[in-house]
């Protein structure tokens, strides 16, 4: 089941969020934990020999945590152009390396995405349900995995969802069509309401679960809420419908799973190359 919403025309101001992320939390230490989440969910200790495609590279540090990670190359695109910006910076920090490249892309164009061929690693969290249209978007993403690579993709479970999907569509809605003021009233709300169960005396299990966060793949906890009230478009998966589509279309084995948080990720290894028939 898919919750789709197809309204891409308000979209959420994703690149202001991530450039606030860089300039107020991007630190050395969320630089290394970004790296070792990547290395371990794909069981490798270096990317050496391998290529990296991040679609929707957002902050950037994923990128620069695949950089670390030595990858031979890199190519990160992004449909805001303040994400561009902001993937640009940290690539900047890293010192500005010739196989690490930055630009605008959208990955539902298909014309611009068959000019970057294929690459052993397509990595893409958290963004195709973000496109208005996630479907043609996995696709997309996926027929740029070389024959034997890797697709390592996170997507909004519909199975984990609460109270549903159709609630935070709403509450999405009426986020984006805030004032500064009014979200900054409805990020608080969120952390009353979800975060501490409307009880205070969950404050040091919520700095404990704020603190894992971090340690998780090196994000702020106020960026993701903005993110996450934000975000939009937006739709929900089914974890099983992802495994069967990317087996069905391109045979694809699932690899690794990481469910029960809001985003499902999945690990998929290419066993051939790309489906001959279209979409
Ligand atoms: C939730 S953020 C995730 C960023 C990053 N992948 C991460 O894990 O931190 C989603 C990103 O997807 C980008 N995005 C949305 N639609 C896109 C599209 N059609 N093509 C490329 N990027 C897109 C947004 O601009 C945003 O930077």
């Amino acid at each position: 089941m898919t919750f789709a919403e197809n309204s891409a025309s308000d979209r959420y101001e994703f690149g202001a969020n991530w450039a606030s992320f860089v300039d107020n939390h991007y630190s050395a230490e969320r630089r290394r934990m970004a790296t070792d989440k990547l290395l371990s969910f794909l069981g490798k200790t270096s990317l050496e020999g391998m290529d990296f495609l991040d679609i929707g590279s957002g902050s950037g540090l994923h990128s620069l945590a695949a950089f670390d990670a030595k990858a031979d190359r890199i190519h990160s695109f992004d449909l805001d152009p303040l994400s561009v910006t902001t993937t640009g910076k940290l690539r900047h920090l890293a010192g500005d390396p010739p196989n690490w490249t930055v630009e605008r892309g959208n990955v539902l164009d298909a014309v611009y995405l068959e000019t970057l061929g294929t690459w052993s690693l397509v990595y893409s969290w958290g963004v195709l349900h973000h496109t208005g249209a996630m479907w043609q978007a996995v696709e997309n993403a996926a027929r740029r995995v070389a024959p034997g690579g890797l697709f390592f993709i996170a997507l909004y479970s519909s199975n984990v969802v609460k109270p549903s999907a159709e609630f935070w569509l709403d509450v999405k809605r009426r986020y984006n069509a805030s004032s500064p003021r009014r979200r900054r009233w409805m990020e608080y709300w969120y952390i009353w309401r979800f975060d501490l169960g409307r009880n205070p005396l969950q404050l040091p299990q919520l700095v404990k679960r704020i603190h894992e966060k971090k340690k998780g793949r090196g994000m702020s906890y106020m960026t993701d809420i903005r993110d996450w009230l934000g975000g939009w478009p937006m739709e929900f998966a089914d974890d099983q419908a992802v495994i069967d589509f990317l087996k069905e279309r391109f045979d694809f084995e699932l690899v690794r799973i990481s469910t029960g948080e809001a985003c499902t990720e999945f690990l998929f290894q290419s066993t051939s190359g790309p489906p001959s028939k279209p979409a």
